[in-house]
């Protein structure tokens, strides 16, 4: 099985409240393998292709000042089916009734502040990564831990 990689946003009420750490540390804890990361700010045009979709929502630009209020933490984590796998850790987007145990569940209580994005797709993956990381940011590295995370079978192609 191929890992797949997906995009990660902690988003700037995550940052303000200072729960950088404890969101990376889910990540890490789960398994998954962060293989990219770095700080940036949101321009107005990553947020208009970034959020295209949301375009002619009411929210749309309240959305994108509350994107812009602080950098956010762009990340990368890899993983076999990571992209479900992150969303189920994420919650469902209207955090006050996101599952306990998921980071919107145990953090946030809004449906706009809720602390981090995750990419939906493969498709949507890939085009995440490309608005924000350059191709030599990615890294694909051999983890020790790989063989005490997954079994050999599940690891071969
Ligand atoms: P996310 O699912 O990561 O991407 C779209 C974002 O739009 C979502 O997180 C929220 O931050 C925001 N959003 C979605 N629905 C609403 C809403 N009804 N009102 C305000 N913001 C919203």
């Amino acid at each position: 099985m191929k890992p797949e990689k997906t995009v990660v946003l902690i988003k700037p009420d995550g940052i303000q409240r200072g729960l950088i750490g404890s969101i990376i540390h889910r990540f890490e804890q789960k398994g998954l393998k962060l293989v990219g990361l770095k700080m940036i700010y949101m321009t107005d045009e990553i947020l208009d292709d970034w959020y295209a979709h949301h375009k002619d929502k009411s929210f749309f630009t309240h959305l994108k000042k509350f994107m812009q209020q602080t950098p956010i933490v762009a990340m990368v984590w890899q993983g076999l089916e990571a992209i479900e796998t992150v969303r189920k850790i994420a919650g469902v987007t209207k955090a006050r009734a996101a599952e306990a145990g998921s980071l919107r569940g145990d953090f946030g209580m809004s449906i706009q502040l809720n602390l981090i994005h995750a990419s939906d797709s493969a498709d949507g993956a890939k085009k995440e990564m490309e608005l924000i990381f350059k191709k030599s940011e990615i890294y694909d590295y051999y983890s020790i831990t790989d063989q005490l995370i997954y079994s050999r079978d599940e690891l071969a192609d």
